[in-house]
């Protein structure tokens, strides 16, 4: 499914969203909570929180191990999440489907039990300078152990990708593109299915990070063309501690393990062990069930709501904030200053006001927004700043809230005397 850019899509309710999130309606130092560190992490409703109670309260019970009605009932609703999550994402098939910590272990699974058997010494590992260090550091660690060249791919000084460079770069060939779909960094959404393209012509594997994709805006996995994805549940709704990594059931079958222990195997004996079919032999040891169930209700939220009305309302927000920050003096934005091809994360920077004092005055306004290199080291050093600030909103997020902030931003130029 082709991203639209400038949706047309029905305005959501947002009023009706707020109800079902519990800790929005919180204060912060005295202050209604303004929730603008959605790239960081989400909040929950309460049907993902109900969701995740009803396990505890109802039927907890290990799964995939017992023979009794408990552990039958947890079992059918962990697998029942993983049918959501590939249907959320088009996999093919659910047993595609790997669950994992979080987008940082989906993407370690992929270096470690697809690359270090596949990627060899003289092979090229293209990457880009908006990755996140979850897919930059493991890639540049492996490249190192096997001798291949890491090839970093620059951004325009907009923040989009070179794609002139990364073309060329595939064209010479790759073994692996390693590429984020969304910059947790700008926002900008790399047109992902036409690099797969090229990617796929060179030969490439081609490895997407969709952490901060798949809450914002349609993830087709078949349509992209990608052999693995990976993305967290706690940035789409969910809980902590589940996250995915989708690979093509071709490949997974062909890998090795990535963690050894229980559920993983289907028999072991003093001389050898066999592991068990897809997706379990990913899936050592005890997994986070409650919590897959809670990502699946995180799912059906979102998928009641509307992947493209939730990325219109976003845009529309951030048409609405841009022009405002833009217009304060000695504000600098980082990253599109148009709406096209972004998500809702804006990251900037006040003259004379180092990003965390300005998070640490926005707080006293009970805004919360991120101060830091977003784990962005490399793209931080490319726009020449060692921090931004950064506000990201989300579904349930108004424009009463982005007015809110550049008030704060306002009033701390106040006290900077800037
Ligand atoms: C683009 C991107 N990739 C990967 C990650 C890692 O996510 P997690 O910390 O949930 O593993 C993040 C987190 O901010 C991200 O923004």
């Amino acid at each position: 499914m082709a991203v639209t850019t400038r949706p047309q899509a029905p305005a959501l309710d947002v009023k009706r969203i707020r109800a079902d999130f519990p800790v929005l309606s919180r204060t912060a130092n005295g202050r209604p909570l303004v929730w603008l560190d959605n790239a960081s992490t989400s909040q929950k409703p309460r049907a993902v929180l109900e969701a995740m109670r009803a396990v505890y309260e109802e039927h907890n019970a290990n799964i995939h191990r017992g023979v009794y009605e408990f552990s039958e009932r947890t079992t059918a609703a962990f697998e029942d999440a993983r049918g959501k999550v590939a249907r959320f994402i088009n996999a093919a098939e659910p047993r595609e489907v790997v669950f994992v910590r979080n987008a940082t272990e989906g993407l370690n699974l992929v270096t470690y039990a697809w690359g270090r058997d596949n990627v060899k010494a003289g092979d090229r590992v293209v990457t880009t300078v908006l990755e996140h260090h979850s897919s930059f550091v493991p890639w540049q660690q492996l490249a190192k152990e096997a001798g291949a060249e890491f090839v970093v791919v620059d951004v325009d000084d907009e923040g989009r990708l070179r794609l002139d460079q990364l073309r060329r770069e595939l064209e010479r060939g790759a073994k692996v593109l390693a590429i984020t779909h969304t910059s947790n960094g700008l926002g900008v959404i790399n047109p992902i299915k036409e690099i797969t393209a090229w990617a796929k012509a060179a030969g490439a594997t081609v490895v997407v990070d969709a952490a901060q994709s798949a809450p914002h805006i349609p993830v087709d996995v078949r349509d992209i063309g990608c052999d693995f994805l990976s993305f967290s549940g706690h940035k789409m709704l969910g809980p902590t501690g589940a996250g995915v990594v989708w690979g093509r059931a071709a490949l997974l079958e062909r890998m090795r393990p990535f963690l050894y222990g229980g559920d993983m195997i289907s028999r072991v004996t003093l001389e050898k062990t066999e592991w068990n079919e897809l997706p379990w032999k990913f899936e050592a040891g005890t997994s986070a069930y409650v919590e897959a169930i809670g990502l699946g209700a995180a799912i059906d939220y979102l998928t009641a709501v509307g992947l493209p009305a939730i990325h219109a309302h976003e845009t529309a927000l951030t048409g609405h904030l841009l022009p405002r920050l833009l217009g304060e003096a000695g504000v600098t934005v980082f990253g599109p200053h148009g709406l096209e091809d972004r998500v809702g994360v804006v990251s900037f920077d006040v003259k004379g006001i180092h990003p965390h004092d300005m998070a640490t005055l926005l707080d006293r306004e009970g805004i919360a927004v991120r101060a830091g290199h977003h784990c962005n080291h490399p793209l931080m050093t490319r726009l020449g700043v060692p921090a931004t600030t950064r506000a990201s909103t989300y579904l349930y997020n108004t424009s009463a809230e982005c007015d809110a902030l550049v008030d704060a931003v306002r009033k701390a130029k106040k006290v900077f005397g800037v």
